[in-house]
């Protein structure tokens, strides 16, 4: 039987691979994508979702656009990893269909309600605004939510935006916990495993090699996520000598919890969200006095997951 999961996303390269793993997994009924602002402005993020969708060959799936900007503070510039697109410049065609004309919170707060309680989960692959907003704006649609498996945090991990924060969680500190915090079951994805889940170029390889034109294209953004990489290190004056470049499964990591949590070793733990502004803003802190406890993934097979990936993407078209 399959679940109904609703996904909430800002592509973003690992986005698009967590959308194509999805779409690959008939164990998972894709309710609908809701965007937010985050690798890219809320346009961007939305128009991806759209054409990735559409090269899925999958657009009876809505997309709802949902917060532009963090629930309380001003967004900040982000480092173009993932190319200014948002997708390393894939040329992916535009569908003719657009967005759903509704916010993605009253979507959400919609389909939720339409639907038994405790049926839905959300897969969190962005900064948690459009989720804050359900909560603080639709607190009865929230309640019926089963669970959030949200990619975020670096629990006891450097972070990948600051020494201590993570970019989900630094972009919207206050959403992060506000859902943390709200009473529905959080599994949270760091950086702590996604960081143990890297292709690397022979991984690549052998995606190219053994799959059809979706796992051509998934070997298209990797690659370009890696020079990327490269680029950056060179524009910062650093030597790429010897220079591994992997391609860490961040956000593939949510839909693989999703479909097999045993990939994965969790602790309950009490988190807490720092959201002074200082220099540890963003960081996800186990604090013994904090009351949201969330269950933290702290370990994963790395090799497995890596091979399920591939075996799930060289079986699409
Ligand atoms: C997260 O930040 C984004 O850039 C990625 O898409 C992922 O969701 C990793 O820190
Ligand atoms: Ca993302």
């Amino acid at each position: 039987m399959s679940e109904a999961v609703i996904i909430d996303t800002d592509p973003g390269l690992d986005d698009a691979l967590a959308l194509f793993l999805a779409c690959a997994s008939p164990k998972l009924e894709i309710l609908g994508i809701t965007t937010v602002a985050g690798n890219l402005a809320l346009s961007g993020t939305t128009g991806n979702a759209l054409k990735l969708l559409h090269y899925l060959d999958r657009n009876e799936i809505p997309v709802i656009a949902g917060c532009a900007g963090p629930l309380r503070r001003e967004s900040f510039e982000v480092a173009d990893i993932h190319g200014k697109d948002g997708l390393g410049g894939a040329e992916l065609p535009s569908p003719e269909r657009q967005a759903l004309d509704i916010h993605a919170v009253e979507w959400l707060g919609e389909e939720l309600l339409r639907r038994p309680t405790n049926t839905v989960r959300i897969l969190a692959l962005g900064p948690l605004t459009n989720l804050a907003h359900l909560v603080e704006s639709r607190p009865a649609a929230a309640k019926r939510i089963s669970g959030i498996v949200a990619m975020g945090g670096a629990v006891r991990e450097a972070g990948n935006v600051t020494e201590f924060a993570e970019f989900n969680i630094a972009t919207d500190p206050e959403a992060a916990a506000i859902v943390f915090g709200s009473g529905i079951p959080v599994t949270l994805v760091p950086l702590d495993v996604t960081r143990k889940v890297l292709a690397d170029r022979e991984w690549n390889a052998a995606l190219l090699a053994g799959g059809g034109r979706i796992a051509r294209m998934a070997n298209g953004l990797i690659e370009a996520y890696l020079r990327n990489l490269v680029a950056r290190r060179v524009a910062k004056g650093a030597s790429t000598h010897g220079l591994a470049a992997k391609f860490p499964m961040h956000d593939p990591c949510v839909i693989l919890h999703a479909l097999d949590p045993s990939f994965f070793r969790a602790e309950d733990l009490p988190l807490r969200v720092v959201t002074d502004g200082f220099e540890r803003d963003g960081a996800t802190v186990i604090d013994p006095h904090s009351k949201s406890l969330v269950e933290v993934l702290t370990g994963v097979d790395g090799d497995h997951a890596l091979a399920f990936i591939l075996e799930r993407l060289t079986a699409l078209p």
